[in-house]
C-alpha cells in the first residue's frame, strides 16, 4: 500500500481532502468605539482597528460582500461611561446598540452578534458586579438578561454571553421570550477558559490596565475538560442554539469532545492572542503568517467546528476568494 499516491498532484489532494473551509465558516470579530474617531490601530493586535460606527458600516459591507455571514461586535468604551454597576451596557442609545441598528439597516444581509458582558463597562474590568472582592452571580444574571433584551431591541440576531455567570442562559432566554423575542438566538460562551491569550483584546477595549486580579473564579481552570462538558450541557438545557469554546487552538481538544458528545452548531473563538501571536511571528519573518493562519482556521474545521470568530476574517474572506 502506497498512501503517497493520494498527494501526488494538487487536483488530487484537493480531491481527497477531508476538510473544507469557507468563507461561510467565517465571523468576523470588530471592535467598535465610541471615541469620535474613524479608525485607531491597536498595537498588540496589528491589522485590527477600533472602529467608529460609520467605519463599522463600510467594513460590515465589505465583510458581506466577500460573504461573510456574521460579524460579532465588541466595544471600547470611554473611561467616563465606566462604572462599578457597568449601567451603561444598558443604556439603549450606547454604541453598541447603535452599531447594531446601523449595520442592520446599511447592510440588512450579514448576521449580527452581539457580547452580552459586562466587562467592558465596569470600572474594575470584570465581567460581573462585584461586592468588595467578591464576583456576584444572580445579580449579574439579572443585568445581563436586560442587557440582552436591549440589545435584541436594537436589532441583534444572536445574543452571546461571554460571562461565564451560572444560570445566565436560562435567564436570557427567558427574558428575551417575554420580550417577545422568541426569534433571537444564542450562541454561548459555553466552555470559557481563564486564559493567557486574552491580553491584546483587553488593551484594545481598554480594561487591560483597569482589571483587578483575574477571572479564575468564573472563567474556567485551562486543566479541565469533563467540566467543559457539563458547562455545554447546561447551556444547552438552558436553551442555548449554538455553543462556543474559547479561546481556540489551545483547546481543541475540547471543541473536539464537545462535537462529538452533543453534535450542537460549536464554534470557536480564536482570540486575540492567537491571532497577534501569528502575526508577530509573520512580521518577524519567523513563520509565513498567511500559510498558518489558513492552518489553524483548517484545524478548527478538523476538530468539528461549524465557524469560527477570528479578528482575520476579512483578510481570510480575500484570500479564499482568489485562491
Ligand atoms: C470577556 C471577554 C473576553 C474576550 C471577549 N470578551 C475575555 C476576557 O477579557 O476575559 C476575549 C476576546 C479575545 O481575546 O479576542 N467578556
Amino acid at each position: 500500500m502506497r498512501l503517497r499516491r493520494l498527494r501526488k498532484t494538487d487536483w488530487m489532494r484537493r480531491m481527497v481532502a477531508e476538510t473544507r473551509l469557507d468563507v461561510s465558516d467565517l465571523i468576523w470579530t470588530c471592535i467598535v468605539s465610541d471615541s469620535g474617531l474613524d479608525r485607531v490601530d491597536v498595537p498588540s493586535l496589528p491589522g485590527v482597528q477600533r472602529l467608529s460606527v460609520k467605519a463599522l458600516v463600510e467594513e460590515a459591507r465589505k465583510a458581506s460582500d466577500l460573504g461573510i455571514p456574521a460579524l460579532a461586535i465588541f466595544p471600547n468604551i470611554s473611561p467616563e461611561f465606566k462604572s462599578e454597576d457597568a449601567r451603561e451596557a444598558a443604556n439603549p442609545k450606547g454604541i453598541v446598540p447603535e452599531a447594531v441598528r446601523a449595520i442592520k439597516k446599511a447592510v440588512p444581509e450579514i448576521g449580527v452578534i452581539v457580547d452580552v458582558a459586562l466587562d467592558p463597562y465596569t470600572s474594575h474590568g470584570h465581567d460581573g458586579l462585584m461586592e468588595g472582592e467578591t464576583i456576584l452571580n444572580d445579580p449579574t444574571v439579572e443585568a445581563l438578561a436586560k442587557v440582552g433584551v436591549m440589545l435584541a431591541e436594537a436589532g441583534a440576531d444572536i445574543v452571546a454571553p461571554s460571562d461565564m455567570m451560572d444560570g445566565r442562559i436560562g435567564a436570557v432566554r427567558d427574558a428575551l421570550d417575554d420580550a417577545g423575542h422568541a426569534d433571537v438566538s444564542i450562541m454561548s460562551y459555553a466552555a470559557k477558559f481563564a486564559s493567557g491569550f486574552y491580553g491584546p483584546y483587553r488593551d484594545a477595549i481598554g480594561t487591560s490596565t483597569t482589571l483587578k486580579g483575574d477571572k479564575r473564579t468564573y472563567q474556567m481552570n485551562p486543566a479541565n475538560m469533563n467540566i467543559a462538558l457539563r458547562e455545554v450541557e447546561l447551556d444547552l438545557t438552558e436553551g442555548a442554539d449554538m455553543v462556543m469554546v474559547k479561546p481556540g487552538m489551545p483547546y481543541l481538544d475540547v471543541i473536539s469532545a464537545i462535537k462529538q458528545e452533543f453534535a450542537r452548531p460549536t464554534f470557536a473563538f480564536q482570540v486575540s492572542g492567537e491571532y497577534a501571536m501569528m502575526k508577530a511571528a509573520g512580521a518577524n519573518g519567523w513563520l509565513d503568517y498567511d500559510r498558518i493562519m489558513m492552518e489553524t482556521l483548517m484545524s478548527f474545521k478538523r476538530a468539528g467546528c461549524d465557524g469560527i470568530l477570528t479578528y482575520a476574517a476579512l483578510e481570510v474572506a480575500e484570500k479564499l476568494k482568489s485562491a
